[in-house]
Order: structure tokens, then C-alpha cells, then sequence
């Protein structure tokens, strides 16, 4: 039982390779079937077979983050019947693939997806500089710089670090063309917190436990760290705001005290 569970956690750890495993059991078993009952299964029936069985397997046995669940349906739909029926050439495939990648790498490394901040928490963001007079802002894992250029107009320091090689480079030119912001092509891990007067982190449940540790060891006392949607599990925020935007979203306040 000890060693099931912590191959699953093992595997959620790595959820490319629970999804890749999920692909290649239920290959086996839609063939098994097919052997076993003499049945010549269609090329569409067969996709969809394909998407189902290996998605409920991500999900049931492999437990995997929800959001895999469109990416193991999609994958094998899009891999059988793209070829067969919308032309689409084993190039653009390719073309895809690399530009997801240089996108998502953060995705499958550090189960960290991409998803932006809104235009509501970019006005509460600029609220906190100025209730702060913050002189130093940071966005940890920058996306599309959208955050780092909206503080960079209160005309405080707005830096923003990110990895995933497609993103950093949209947003610095943006930044660039902008004269709002900056973007390094830097790792969260390896960056520096002691001289920002406010951290935003918009990122994943998984990391914030570690990410704290690096808060409260790099930031100066009477800093800010702002997580928006998720908490640090086991310490108590010092506030809590809920926006009214669409999704509702939650800001959680952590003041540096050493
Ligand atoms: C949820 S998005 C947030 C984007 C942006 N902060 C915003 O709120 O609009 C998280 C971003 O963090 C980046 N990221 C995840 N892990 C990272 C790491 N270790 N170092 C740098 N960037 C990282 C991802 O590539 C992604 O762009």
C-alpha cells in the first residue's frame, strides 16, 4: 500500500511521465481487446477509445492534476485523426510541440501552469504599492509581463523573473517597447528576494510550502510577500482580500517579520 502510494506521488511529481504511461497502457489494452474479439475497430472509434481510456487512467490510477485530463483526451485525437483528416502535416505537429514546450516547460517541470492575472488584481496589485510605497516590486514567474508593466506605471522598480523561453521573450519585448518593467530570463530558485519591498507570486499549491521557506529567509523584515488564489499552508495570512472580479480571486498578505 506505502509503495502504491508513493509511486503515485512519484508519478504526480512527474505527471509527463504518468501521462506517457497512461497513453502506452491503454494502447495496450484497446489492442488486447481488438485480438481478443476479432474486431476491426474504425480509426475515429479507435481515437476516442484511445482518449478515454488513457484519460480515465490518469485520473483514476495515476491521479494526475485535473487539468491533464484535456491534455490526455486531446493528445491522441489530435494525434490519430490530425494526419487522417484535417491534413495537418507531421511538420506542424512538430512546430506545435516546440512552441508548447518553450511555453509550458514549467507546466510539467513544476506542475506550475500558465494562467495570467487579471485586470482587477492588476488595480489591487498598484493599491499595495501605494498603500506600501513600495520602491521594489517582483513578480516570481512572469508570464506574459502583464503584472510586472501594470506596477511599473506606479514608476517603482517592477521586475519580473521567468524561464519558459516563448514567454520571457514576448515579455520583455513588450517590456522593452513598453519602457515598462523588466523581465529576467532567471529561475525563481535562483532569485534573490532581499531587496523588494513587495513578492507576487501567481503560481501552484505544490511549491508554496517551499517558496515560503525562501520568503521568510530572503525577504527583509516589514517586506510583503501577495500569493494570489493559494495559501501557505499552516501559516496564518496577516490579511485576506477577495476581489470581484469573475473568478473571484483571493490575495493572501504575508508581512515579513524577522
Ligand atoms: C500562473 S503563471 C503567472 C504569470 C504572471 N505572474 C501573471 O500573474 O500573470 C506562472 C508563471 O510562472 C512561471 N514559472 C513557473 N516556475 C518558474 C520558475 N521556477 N522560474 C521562473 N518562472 C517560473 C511559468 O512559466 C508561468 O509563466
Amino acid at each position: 500500500m506505502k509503495s502504491k502510494l508513493s509511486f503515485s506521488r512519484r508519478l504526480q511529481n512527474f505527471p509527463l511521465i504518468g501521462a506517457f504511461f497512461a497513453q502506452i497502457i491503454s494502447l495496450i489494452l484497446i489492442k488486447i481487446g481488438i485480438q481478443t474479439f476479432h474486431y476491426h475497430l474504425p480509426i475515429v472509434a479507435f481515437a476516442f477509445f484511445q482518449a478515454m481510456l488513457s484519460t480515465i487512467i490518469t485520473q483514476a490510477i495515476f491521479k494526475l492534476p485535473k487539468w491533464f485530463f484535456i491534455i490526455s483526451f486531446l493528445f491522441p485525437i489530435f494525434l490519430i485523426l490530425g494526419p487522417q483528416y484535417f491534413q495537418i502535416s507531421r511538420g506542424i505537429y512538430g512546430a506545435l510541440f516546440l512552441l508548447l514546450a518553450l511555453t509550458f516547460s514549467h507546466t510539467l517541470k513544476e506542475r506550475v501552469p500558465l494562467y495570467l492575472t487579471n485586470q482587477k488584481t492588476h488595480d489591487a496589485l498598484k493599491k499595495i504599492v501605494d498603500d506600501t510605497s513600495a520602491k521594489a516590486f517582483l513578480d516570481l514567474g512572469s508570464g506574459l509581463g502583464g503584472v510586472v508593466r501594470a506596477i511599473a506605471e506606479k514608476k517603482v522598480t517592477s521586475v519580473g523573473v521567468e524561464t519558459a523561453p516563448l514567454l520571457w521573450v514576448l515579455s520583455s519585448l513588450a517590456s522593452i517597447l513598453t519602457f515598462k518593467g523588466n523581465i529576467l530570463r532567471q529561475n525563481i530558485w535562483n532569485t534573490k528576494l532581499h531587496e523588494y519591498d513587495v513578492v507576487y507570486a501567481f503560481l501552484s499549491p505544490a511549491i508554496m510550502s517551499k517558496l515560503f521557506y525562501k520568503v521568510k529567509t530572503e525577504m527583509k523584515a516589514g517586506s510583503l510577500f501577495v500569493s494570489n488564489s493559494f495559501e501557505v499552508v499552516g501559516t496564518e495570512p496577516d490579511e485576506i482580500w477577495q476581489l470581484d472580479d469573475v473568478r473571484q480571486t483571493v490575495l493572501y498578505f504575508y508581512r515579513i517579520k524577522k
